[in-house]
This record gives C-alpha cells, structure tokens and sequence, in this order.
C-alpha cells in the first residue's frame, strides 16, 4: 500500500472506457467527438468517485494496441490527453486529487511526457482520490518488463512481484476491487491482467461518453451485492464439511 493513503485499502475501481467511437457512429459525428466527449465523462466521474467511497480509481485511456488506428485518431486521443492534463491539473490539486499515469513513455511526444510529469508532481499530495490513468499500456508489457526484474529479486513473493509491476515502486496501488467496462464488450483488452485476479467485473451497455455518477452508483451497488470469497468457501456453505458422509471422499487419499 501507499503510504500517502490510510491503512485499510481503499476501494480500487478500474474502468475500461469504451464505446466513444460507436457513441459518435450513432450520431452521425466523427469518433474524435465521441473521444472528446469521452473526456467529459472522465471530469463527471473523477468528480463523484470520492463521494461514492471509491479512493484509487484507475482508467483505461489509451492501449498498446490502439497505435493501430487511423493515425488521425490516435493524434486526437494524445491531444485530448494533453488538455485533459492541463486543464485539470489546478482542479486536481484543489480538490486533492492524485494523478498518475501508468504505461510506456515510447512514442510520446515531448510536450505530452512533460504534461504528465507536471501533473504528476504537482499533484503528488493529494490524498482524496488517487486516479491513475493507463496510457500507451498493456498489461502483459508491463508483466513482461516486470517478470524480466524479478528475476534479479531476492524476494520472490506476490507481494515483491506486484511492487515491481507498479512502475514506480513508492507507488503500489490496492488490487482492483471493481472493474467496469463500458460499451457492451465483454473483455479485458489487456488491462490490469494481474491487478485484477480476484477483481468483481461489472459490463454495462452504456457508452462512455453517456457514463455518469448514476451508473457509477449502480455498478458499486452491484459490486456491494456480491460475496467475494477469493478460494475459499461461500459464508452459507461455511460448515457444510460436516455433512459429507464418512468415506465419501476416500478418492482423494
Ligand atoms: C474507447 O472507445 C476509447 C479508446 C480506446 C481510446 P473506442 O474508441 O474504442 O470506441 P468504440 O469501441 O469504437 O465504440
Ligand atoms: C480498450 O478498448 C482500450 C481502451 C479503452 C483504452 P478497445 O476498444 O481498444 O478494445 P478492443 O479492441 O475492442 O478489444
Ligand atoms: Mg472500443
């Protein structure tokens, strides 16, 4: 855990944010409005979070594997990025809002890494929310990079294994509590493959660009519904050993 948080974990949400291009397609718009509007719903959703007991909020802006779209949109998303940054950061600080950004800085133009150094710092001592956003990430890069570092570690634990993975090492978030998909995909896109190994996962219908705090409010009511057991038995099978008959599992000796 971070030290700038409380000891008892904060709930991590995590949300892949797709469906701006159908959004736009919809409407007869070109995506870069879907993905403008995109950042729309980023400001709505950072802003309710808080207030909703989320405390680590990670979101899935840009992949590895979307430097595969039309070069114009990948140009529109790094601006978008960039303003997102700039325009926010004052706000971030403000309200207490910590801002990482997780992924590769490979291909990132100068004025886009400085933006999020900038933000980064100067938010560093926020401590109401902590929104670390994935951009140029694929998880299975960052286990890559990861696993070739653990090899030289001492500490072969789950726990070391996880340190690694977070870039920075000051900077272990909680494993993901609840992880939302927008835009009615039922898929992970190489996200968080192994922050999210006991994640609940909450698929809507909903495009980005219409996600709201209602439908945050929603998918954490979801989440609070569920019994998370992580391997071991249900709270109502808790017991039911004992009702096994003898001999009835004699296969297993
Ligand atoms: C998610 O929306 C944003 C990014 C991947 C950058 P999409 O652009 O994937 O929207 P759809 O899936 O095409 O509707
Ligand atoms: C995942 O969405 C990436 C982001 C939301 C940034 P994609 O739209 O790129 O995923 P696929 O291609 O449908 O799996
Ligand atoms: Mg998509």
């Amino acid at each position: 855990m971070d030290a700038n948080f409380p000891a008892a974990s904060p709930l991590h949400v995590a949300v892949i944010m797709d469906g701006n291009g159908r959004w736009a397609a919809a409407r007869n718009l070109p995506r870069s409005l879907g993905h403008r509007e995109g950042v729309k719903a980023v400001r709505r959703i950072v802003e309710c979070a808080p207030d909703l007991g989320v405390g680590v909020l990670t979101l899935f802006a840009f992949s590895v594997d979307n430097w595969r779209r039309p070069r114009h949109e990948v140009g529109v998303i790094m601006e978008l990025m960039a303003e997102y940054l700039r325009s926010e950061t004052d706000r971030c600080v403000e309200e207490g809002v910590r801002v990482t950004v997780l992924g590769c800085t490979q291909g990132i133009a100068p004025a886009l890494q400085a933006a999020v150094r900038e933000a980064q710092a100067r938010t560093a001592h926020g401590k109401t929310l902590w929104l670390r956003v994935a951009f140029n990430y694929s998880s299975r890069d960052a286990i890559l990079s990861a696993a070739a570092r653990f090899r030289r570690d001492r500490d072969r634990s789950r726990a070391a294994f996880s340190r690694l993975l977070a870039q920075n090492g000051e900077h272990i978030a909680p494993d993901v509590d609840l992880l939302i998909r927008t835009g009615g995909e039922k898929r992970l896109s190489d996200f968080l493959l192994w922050e999210a190994a006991y994640a609940e996962l909450h698929f809507t219908d909903v495009m980005w660009p219409e996600f709201g705090a209602e439908d945050l409010k929603c998918a954490l009511n979801d989440f609070r519904g569920r019994e998370r057991r992580f391997g071991t038995v249900g709270r109502a099978a808790v017991g039911a050993n004992e009702a096994v008959p003898a001999g009835a599992l004699a296969w297993l000796e």
